[in-house]
C-alpha cells in the first residue's frame, strides 16, 4: 500500500504552482519527476567527488569511478542480468537502439526481414529504415486493431528463416497497451532471429527480468524512471555484444591504437567511447534504488486504481473518445474530444496547471490508424492523487464547454 502524501513530500516540484494553479503533472510518459535522493544524488557529486572515470590514479577519479560502476551493478541486479558487462551505459533509449541497429548493418543481408509493430514510437523505426537502406534488409510491420493490441497471429504469419531481427516496445507511449513480449520472444527464437525490447515506456512501471524473458537487447531511460535526462541502459546478451561491432570510436573503448590498426576493449567499454555522463549514471542507480524502495507491485496496483478511476471519470464527458482499450494496458489516457483539437485542450488544462502532452507523441503510424491529427495524452505516475484526476476531468469539462 503506497503512502501518496509521504511520497509527494519526495519530489519538491510536486508543491510548485504553474499559472497560479498547483501542478498537476500527468505527463509522465515523457519525462517522470525527480525525487530529492536523486537531486542530492547530483549535487552531491559535483560537490565532492566530480572527476573523470577509468582514467586516473587520484582520489577523486578513483571515488567517482567505484560510484560509476556501483550504478552499472545496481541496474544489472535490476533487471537481474547474467553479467555486469551486459550493462551498456548510453545516453538513453534512442542510443541503445540505434547502437544495436549500427551494429546489424555489418550482419544483416539483402532481403533479410526485420519486423516492427505498429505501435512503435518513431525511434524504434527510422533507425531501422536507415538500416535497412544500408542493407537491403525489407521491413515488415505487426499489424494493431482498434483497441491498440498487435495482432499476434499477422505477427506469426510475417515470421519466416528471412526474419533476422524483431523490433517491439514492452508498452506504447501514445495508447499505453503492454505488449505480450513473452510470446513475441519466444516466436522470434523459433525462427532465429534476434528480439530488442523497447522498455522506455515500461520500466517507470514494472521490473524486467532480462533472463527470465531471454530477451536478446533491452533498452531503457534513466529520465522516465525518476532518474536524471541523458542517461539510459542497453542490455545485452554477451553473445551478441561481442558479435556487434562498436558504434563509436574514441577513448576508453580501446585495447591498444596504434595508426596501423586499432583493438578494442572489453564489454561493456567496448561501446562507451568518451567521456560518459557520469553524474547522470550515479543518479541513475539513485533512482533504482528509490524505485525499488517504493516498491514496484504497489507501484502497479496504485497506478492501476489511477488508471480505472481517470477512465470511469472521462468516459463519463460525452463525446470524450479514448484510443488504447486493451485490458493489458499501463496507466496512460490517450483522448479527444469531439470536433475539438488535442492542442487546445491542452492549452486550457495548462491554464488550469494541468499539464499533458498533446499531438502525435512520435508515434504518427497509430494517429494515422484511427484517422486522427493526435490526442490529449494523461500519463500518471505513483505520485499523483485520484483528487488530481478531479481536476483533469473538470478541466476536460471546462475546454469542451469553451471549445464546443
Ligand atoms: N517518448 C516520450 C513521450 O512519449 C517523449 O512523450
Amino acid at each position: 500500500m503506497l503512502n501518496v502524501e509521504t511520497i509527494r513530500k519526495d519530489f519538491p516540484i510536486l508543491s510548485r504552482k504553474v499559472n497560479g494553479k498547483p501542478l498537476v503533472y500527468f505527463d509522465n510518459a515523457a519525462t517522470s519527476q525527480k525525487p530529492r535522493r536523486v537531486i542530492d544524488t547530483i549535487v552531491d557529486y559535483y560537490t565532492n567527488y566530480n572527476a573523470n572515470i577509468h582514467r586516473g590514479v587520484h582520489a577523486l577519479s578513483q571515488e567517482a569511478t567505484d560510484k560509476y560502476e556501483q550504478a552499472r551493478a545496481k541496474i544489472q541486479k535490476h533487471f537481474n542480468a547474467q553479467h555486469r558487462h551486459e550493462i551498456i551505459m548510453t545516453s538513453g533509449t534512442t542510443h541503445g537502439i540505434n547502437l544495436v541497429a549500427h551494429g546489424f548493418a555489418s550482419i544483416l543481408k539483402k532481403d533479410d526481414e526485420i519486423i516492427v509493430s505498429a505501435l512503435e514510437h518513431h525511434s524504434n523505426i527510422v533507425p531501422w529504415q536507415m538500416l535497412c537502406e544500408r542493407t537491403g534488409a525489407r521491413l515488415r510491420v505487426i499489424p494493431m486493431n482498434q483497441d491498440g493490441e498487435l495482432v499476434m497471429t499477422a505477427f506469426e504469419a510475417l515470421l519466416s528463416s528471412k526474419t533476422k531481427l524483431v523490433f517491439v516496445n514492452h508498452i506504447s507511449n501514445a495508447l499505453g497497451t503492454i505488449n505480450p513480449i513473452e510470446d513475441i520472444i519466444k516466436k522470434a527464437h523459433k525462427v532465429g532471429a534476434a528480439v530488442l525490447v523497447d522498455g522506455a515506456q515500461a520500466c517507470p512501471h514494472l521490473k524486467p527480468d532480462v533472463q527470465q524473458l531471454d530477451v536478446d537487447f533491452y533498452v531503457a531511460s534513466a529520465h522516465k524512471m525518476c532518474g536524471p535526462t541523458g542517461v539510459g541502459m542497453l542490455y545485452g546478451k554477451k553473445a551478441w555484444l561481442d558479435k556487434l561491432p562498436p558504434y563509436q570510436g574514441g577513448g576508453e573503448m580501446i585495447a591498444e591504437v596504434t595508426f596501423e590498426k586499432t583493438t578494442y576493449a572489453d564489454l561493456p567499454h567496448k561501446f562507451e567511447a568518451g567521456t560518459p555522463n557520469i553524474c547522470g549514471g550515479i543518479a541513475f542507480g539513485a533512482a533504482i534504488d528509490y524505485l525499488n524502495h517504493i516498491g514496484f507491485d504497489a507501484i502497479a496496483a496504485y497506478e492501476n486504481e489511477l488508471l480505472q478511476y481517470a477512465t470511469k471519470k472521462l468516459l463519463a464527458i460525452d463525446g470524450l473518445k479514448i484510443y488504447g482499450t486493451s485490458k493489458h494496458k499501463t496507466a496512460v489516457i490517450s483522448f479527444n474530444l469531439d470536433g475539438i483539437h488535442p492542442y487546445d485542450v491542452g492549452t486550457i488544462l495548462d491554464k488550469m496547471g494541468v499539464a499533458v502532452r498533446t499531438g502525435h507523441h512520435c508515434a504518427q503510424p497509430i494517429m494515422d490508424y484511427f484517422g486522427i491529427p493526435g490526442t490529449v495524452r494523461a500519463s500518471f505516475a505513483f505520485y499523483n492523487t485520484m483528487a488530481e484526476i478531479d481536476t483533469l476531468v473538470d478541466g476536460v469539462k471546462k475546454a469542451k464547454a469553451m471549445l464546443s
